[in-house]
């Protein structure tokens, strides 16, 4: 395993459609391996391909909240959501893409997901709490669409200002 570097806003990688993953092979366990080492270590509780620069439909995920418990990690490859609730929650969400930026966004607070997992089977799987948040906020980045687009677009505008500033400095000579 080996970490990977997180993809940052305002890189526009990060507004790419990701593509099906084809086959699940050995290649593809790899990268899931190397993204969840990725996640652990940020540390966060989801990281999806196109994160760490590869946009594929693959994402890694482990909503455990309580730092003794044992890890739980859930790989998905090509995950769809085939049910939501109309029950909206609303959680705090943050992104290992944009640190250190927190805001609250409302999404349904239970949905099904459908996906392959690490050995390519089928799988069905009910979220609710921060699982469930976690699973949309994921699948939203293979579609392109970060958590910031749910805010008002001054809040938006502000994030990503920040952020293109930064990069730009970053890159200037010094
Ligand atoms: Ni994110």
């Amino acid at each position: 395993m080996a970490l990977r570097e997180i993809v940052k806003l305002p890189d526009p990688i990060l507004k790419t459609v990701s593509s099906p993953v084809e086959a699940v092979t050995d290649d593809v366990r790899k990268l899931l391996d190397d993204m969840l080492e990725t996640m652990y270590d940020a540390p966060g509780i989801g990281l999806a391909a196109v994160q760490v620069g590869i946009p594929k439909r693959l994402v890694v995920i482990d909503a455990v909240r309580e730092e003794d418990e044992p890890r739980d990690p859930i790989f998905l490859i090509n995950p769809e959501i085939t049910w939501s609730s109309e029950e909206t929650v609303e959680y705090e969400e943050g992104c290992l893409s944009i640190p250190e930026v927190y805001d609250n966004v409302a999404r349904p607070a239970e949905v099904k997901v459908r996906y392959l997992d690490r050995d390519g089977e089928p799988c069905e799987r009910h979220c609710d709490g921060l699982l469930a948040t976690c699973v949309q906020h994921e699948i939203d980045h293979l579609n392109g669409i970060l958590f910031i687009d749910y805010l008002t677009r001054l809040k938006r505008d502000r994030v990503v200002k920040k952020f293109s500033k930064a990069a730009r400095q970053s890159k200037e000579p010094v």
